[in-house]
């Protein structure tokens, strides 16, 4: 048995405590907006938060997580409405759409580190995020978006 805060709830895990985050979380949980890319940790499809960090959770068993805090997707957000959600319908970003809730997930620990990102913040940090439908551009351009919403939200 495995105990973790999963999107600020306490969840036990009967899964063997060598099986990916992924698949428990995926399985066990139901929550499925977290996908399957590689299963080597190359794509960024998996990526949720641990600790509040991006982190692949194909490659993440669940022993390295016991007694940690867990976001995925359907946890960014209470009402889904995070600013990179919001932009990312603004711009419309998702074309097949499998990619991109481990992209939100890695921009949103972008936007911690740069709340206002060049275009090398974004692709430096981005790179490991890969998409097949090739929708960097409009990304970035959402991650700006949001990046822009935050400041102002968070001005005195
Ligand atoms: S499925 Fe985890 S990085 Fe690709
Ligand atoms: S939107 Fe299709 S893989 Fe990224």
């Amino acid at each position: 048995m495995t105990n973790l805060d999963l999107n600020g709830r306490p969840v036990s895990f009967r899964s063997p405590d060598d099986t990916p985050l992924l698949w428990a979380i995926r399985d066990e949980i139901g929550l499925t907006g977290t996908k399957f890319g590689c299963g080597i940790g190359m794509c960024g499809a998996c990526t949720v938060h641990v600790e509040g960090r991006a982190t692949r959770s194909c490659i993440t068993p669940l022993a390295a997580v016991a007694g940690a805090r867990i976001t995925t997707i359907e946890g960014l957000d209470p009402k889904g409405q995070h600013p990179l959600q919001s932009a990312w319908i603004e711009l419309q970003v998702p074309q097949c759409g499998y990619c991109q809730s481990g992209q939100i997930m890695q921009a949103a620990t972008l936007l911690q580190d740069y709340p206002d990102p060049t275009d090398r913040d974004i692709d430096a940090v981005m790179a490991g995020s890969l998409c097949r439908c090739m929708t960097y551009v409009r990304i970035r351009k959402a991650i700006k978006l949001a990046a822009s919403k935050m400041r102002v939200g968070s001005a005195p």
